[in-house]
């Protein structure tokens, strides 16, 4: 495969344990400096998929549990893992200013809900995953690999 081929995947998800399986999964691939962009309507499953990707980095559930109203929320597993939610950000100057760039690329991994309202705070390699409702309680999930990384953590999470 070449290095500027686009690489993607479709899947259906049947249930939220299929989702939070999935999510399981990926969690126990990202490496420090991954990321990972999240789109999708209301209800989709995004933080559902993430609570998945946490647990499968051994972050302690109460960690995820913990309600604050931060934009992105740190947790601390195998590697550090940033949550982060653009839902109520109108721009990338709102989202400069609460220092999120700075966690980009750096020790941990990010995974961002609601990258579409940013879709300038995604790096140049990344991996984007879109999940939509596809009737009850199935979803659609699309994951599109940009990037040498992110074709290797495709390719390893849904082979
Ligand atoms: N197959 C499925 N995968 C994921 N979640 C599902 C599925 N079927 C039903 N659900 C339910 O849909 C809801 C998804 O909520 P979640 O908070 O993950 O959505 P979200 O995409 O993060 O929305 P928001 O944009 O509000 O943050 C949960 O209540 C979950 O139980
Ligand atoms: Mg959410």
């Amino acid at each position: 495969m070449s290095d500027g081929e686009l690489v993607t995947r479709t899947l259906t998800l049947a249930s939220p344990e299929e989702t939070h399986r999935l999510g399981v999964r990926l969690g126990g691939l990202l490496e420090p400096g991954d990321f990972v962009g999240l789109i999708g309507d209301l209800g989709a499953g995004k933080t559902h998929l993430v609570r998945g990707v946490a647990e499968g980095a051994h972050v302690p559930r109460s960690e995820v549990a913990s309600p604050t109203f931060a934009i992105v929320y740190p947790y601390s597993g195998r590697i550090p893992l940033y949550h982060a939610d653009l839902y109520r950000l109108t721009g990338y100057d709102d989202l400069y200013a609460t220092g999120f760039m700075d966690l980009v690329g750096g020790e941990g991994a990010v995974l961002v809900e609601w990258l579409d309202r940013v879709p300038e705070a995604a790096p140049t390699e990344h991996l984007r995953v879109t999940l939509a409702h596809a009737g009850g309680d199935a979803r659609s999930l699309k994951a599109e690999a940009f990037g040498v990384r992110s074709v290797a953590l495709l390719t390893a999470w849904l082979p």
